[in-house]
């Protein structure tokens, strides 16, 4: 036994040093700049289908765009088209036609692929629209098919499926589809920064199922616990603020050794604007952006952000979560603020960032664009590795020419990150198996299959997969990025090669849907391919009955609990190995958390069966 560990041991050793001594990317920045195509209408937000399209759109009181509506159709008088679906391998556009306002809203994407898009301005805040990925499909609408007015909002799909929404001069939250259990609007916690600041939400899902909030200079861990409240980021930069309009960006770091007892997840938020920026702007000053990132464990009981400085500053800016797990962070400005014509000094250099590093060699400035990216502008990772980014539009309308600063851009543009150049062509692994669009489930062994035209490092091999995100507002909504590792690395073929990966353990960790999965080779990543995770199914249907909404396994107690009128106790971590859960119908803990330890304080009945996410949340205490 002691030998095996020493074994491996030597063997992680051994790796580290070939990490080190093969790493094809620690030279010199890279990266290649190459503009795509003048899509006709500004990307004010953009999301990949799981068919290679992009679905882009901006606001339908722009007045006119330059691609007009299919068929000659008019809206409302308006002849010309605010949405558009892009087809990533053709650079064709195809009109599509969009009936209410949808400037500044949210969307996500469905366990089935559909875009779940909600919101929007006047007449469309209160709009679901959703978007079936086929040939020639168009907008659907749904009148009313959100509670309140949704503008500046932010999304993120659930374990389960649904989508929470939540947002700016709201303060409160949603979910669609709605259900009986939870079709009302819940309130956000009263400590909750955005009760008193108009901000957007980032929501980010946690491998318990919590869901991390933040908005304007602070977090709170969950929102089905009441009070919650995190330390504010500001508390190494003087309580700035980084969400709109003082927007930074920020993504959940790779989530890896996902067969761990307990996953770790990490939030990174980079630049913002100091506090009072956004007044300035619109009186002329334009003060320069935070130059830094604040990044934090939010598994950790005492979560601490730490703070990293950035090669430049800056405002509007988005962050990508790249193939190879590490982070672009791309767009934006280094002073002003978000907001009509407040943005100034563009920054067109993105920044690699790489997490495992150690503090102070993480950041990598790449090659520059010549096409500055202000606000209204968005970046979306496609399945061949490269980053396609859109928009920039600062003013309340299309605005052109020599004279305007920042001419609203209609060009699409694609960043094509290092590890795409030709010199790496060897290294790079062709996915064979399984195809694009597999479907896969939760928590099995995986075989993958691949071919090299060079010489395959056995121990530089590794699996990766993104889910892809709806980006609108320096935000990628539902990004996740899962490092699989790869096991049983062998060769199958004369330059074939075959891997073995854990596909995720539950939906905590990969809420089901489509994710790009990739096999990185020497830092090299293949072109993706979508799978689809399927949401879990009993395998005996008899012994472990699938009850309700709920993604997670529900069984039957030996014996019964005292506890009221309680006869069934479900138990939502049967799929996950992260301590107990014990969630009772009708019956809710009180619980208080501080920073983040809980303890249970007492038992109350409640009126109605709460929520799925407030249930989950109880996933950390033990009853
Ligand atoms: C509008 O589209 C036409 C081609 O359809 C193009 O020539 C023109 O430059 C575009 N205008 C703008 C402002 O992008
Ligand atoms: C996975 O966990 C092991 C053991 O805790 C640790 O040594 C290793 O660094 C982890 N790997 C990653 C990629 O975090
Ligand atoms: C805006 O600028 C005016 C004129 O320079 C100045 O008097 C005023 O104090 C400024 N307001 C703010 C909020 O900075
Ligand atoms: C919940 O499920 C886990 C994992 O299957 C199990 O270890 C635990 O005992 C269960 N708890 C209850 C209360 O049933
Ligand atoms: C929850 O527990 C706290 C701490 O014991 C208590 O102050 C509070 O009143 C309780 N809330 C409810 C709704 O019972």
């Amino acid at each position: 036994m002691m030998t095996n560990v020493s074994l491996i041991d030597l063997s992680l050793f051994l790796l580290l040093i070939f990490h080190f001594s093969q790493n094809p990317t620690a030279d010199a920045a890279g990266g290649k700049w190459q503009v795509l195509k003048n899509v006709g209408i500004s990307a004010m937000h953009m999301q990949l289908l799981k068919n290679d399209r992009i679905i882009l759109f901006d606001r339908t009181d722009f007045g006119k765009s330059n691609l007009s509506l299919p068929n000659g159709n008019c809206v409302n008088n308006y002849c010309t088209a605010h949405s558009a679906e892009f087809t990533v391998q053709t650079n064709a556009v195809r009109p599509l036609t969009v009936l209410s306002d949808v400037w500044c809203s949210s969307g996500s994407m469905a366990p089935n692929g559909n875009l779940i898009q909600t919101g929007g301005f006047n007449g469309g805040e209160r709009r679901v629209r959703v978007f079936q990925p086929c040939t020639g499909c168009d907008w659907k609408e749904i009148v009313d098919g959100v509670n309140v007015r949704r503008w500046y909002a932010t999304n993120h799909v659930l374990p389960d499926g649904r989508h929470i929404v939540g947002g700016r001069r709201q303060f409160n939250y949603e979910f669609y589809p709605k259900t009986p259990s939870s079709s009302s609007v819940y309130s956000l916690p009263p400590t909750m920064p955005a009760r008193k600041i108009i901000s957007t939400l980032l929501f980010f899902s946690t491998p318990t199922a919590n869901l991390f909030i933040f908005a304007n200079n602070r977090a709170i861990l969950s929102i089905g616990v009441k009070g919650a409240q995190c330390p504010r980021i500001g508390s190494a930069t003087g309580g700035d603020p980084r969400s709109y309009p003082s927007t930074g960006s920020a993504v959940l770091l790779p989530l890896k050794n996902l067969t761990a007892p307990s996953v770790e997840a990490e939030v990174l938020i980079c630049g913002g604007t100091p506090k009072g920026s956004y007044t300035k702007a619109t009186n002329g000053t334009f003060v320069g952006a935070l130059n830094t990132c604040a990044r934090i464990k939010i598994t950790d009981p005492n979560p601490q952000w730490v703070v990293e400085t950035m090669p430049q500053a800056r405002v509007m800016g988005d962050m990508i979560l790249l193939p190879d797990a590490t982070v672009l962070l791309i767009n934006g400005a280094s002073s002003g603020a978000a907001g009509w014509e407040l943005g100034r000094n563009p920054v067109l250099s993105p920044v690699v960032y790489r997490p495992n590093n150690a503090v102070g060699s993480r950041f990598e400035q790449q090659n520059p664009t010549t096409i500055p990216r202000m606000y209204h502008s968005t970046a979306l990772l496609v399945r061949d590795g490269r980053v396609l980014v859109g928009g920039s539009n600062p003013h309340d309308k299309y605005e052109f020419g020599n004279n305007v600063l920042f001419s609203t851009e209609l060009r699409l543009e694609a960043f094509s990150p290092q590890y795409l150049d030709a010199k790496y062509a060897d290294l790079r692994p062709t996915i064979i198996a399984p195809l694009n669009q597999a479907k896969i489930r939760y928590g099995i062994k995986l075989a993958v299959q691949f071919s090299l035209t060079g010489t395959l490092a056995t121990n530089s091999v590794y699996l990766t997969m993104v889910a892809p995100p709806f980006s609108s507002h320096s935000f990628s909504m539902n990004q996740r990025l899962l490092v699989l590792g790869a096991e049983n690395v062998r060769q199958v073929g004369p330059t074939t090669y075959q891997a073995q990966v854990t596909t995720p353990p539950s939906g905590n960790l990969a809420p089901s849907g489509f994710y790009i999965l990739y096999v990185v080779h020497q830092q090299i990543p293949s072109e993706g391919i979508f799978v689809q995770i399927l949401l879990n199914l009993p395998e005996n249907p008899r012994r472990q009955p699938k009850v309700g909404r709920m993604a997670c396994v529900v069984k039957t107690m030996p014996q019964a609990r005292v506890m009221g009128d309680m006869r069934l106790l479900t138990n939502c971590s049967a799929s996950n190995s992260n301590g107990a859960a014990v969630v009772t119908a009708g019956w809710e803990f009180n619980i208080t958390r501080q920073c983040c330890p809980v303890t249970v304080t007492r038992k109350q009945p409640l009126s109605r069966i709460q929520d799925y996410l407030t249930a989950q949340s109880f996933k950390s205490i033990s009853p």
